[in-house]
């Protein structure tokens, strides 16, 4: 699968070990930075995975911040990104299969690299259901895109 993955400072050294283990598993990963521990902003990496997705060149994404509060915050902002941290397997796996979440946002800072690679292939590993209900969800999902909620 073709994977975008991103990170700023507080979530680089998770990502170089994420983005190896991603290639040693056959994944073909844009690695959209941050390229050093140098302070950065999760907002710009949300942006480029974001894109990455909406122009077609990634099938889905991975965030990496301190926490991934931020980064999940900044990619929901995104039409057509449905971004979720998930810091369990159950979730990174139901959320893509209930909730069609296409990029999985995880907390450099919180959890450890066997957690973390165990994560990427629960969400890289699950299909969305195309179950009735949950195309219903996701259209009001996606109609919340167009509305005025403002
Ligand atoms: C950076 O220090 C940190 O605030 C950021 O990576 C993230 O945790 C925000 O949610």
């Amino acid at each position: 699968m073709v994977v975008a993955v991103g990170a700023d400072h507080g979530g680089y050294a998770l990502k170089v070990l994420v983005v190896e283990q991603l290639r040693r598993e056959g994944h073909q990963v844009i690695d959209v930075g941050a390229f050093n521990e140098e302070r950065s902003d999760y907002p710009d990496f949300a942006r480029l995975v974001g894109r990455a997705l909406q122009e077609g060149h990634a099938e889905r994404g991975i965030l990496i911040c301190g926490s991934g509060v931020g980064a999940c915050i900044a990619a929901n902002k995104m039409r057509g990104i449905r971004a979720s941290v998930c810091h369990d397997t159950y979730s990174a796996r139901q959320g893509v299969e209930h909730d069609a979440m296409n990029v999985l946002v995880l907390g450099g800072r919180i959890i450890g690299y066997e957690l973390a690679f165990e994560l990427t292939r629960a969400f890289l590993g699950a299909q969305f259901n195309q179950v009735e209900r949950y195309i219903a969800r996701l259209k009001k999902v996606e109609a919340l895109e167009t509305e005025r909620c403002l």
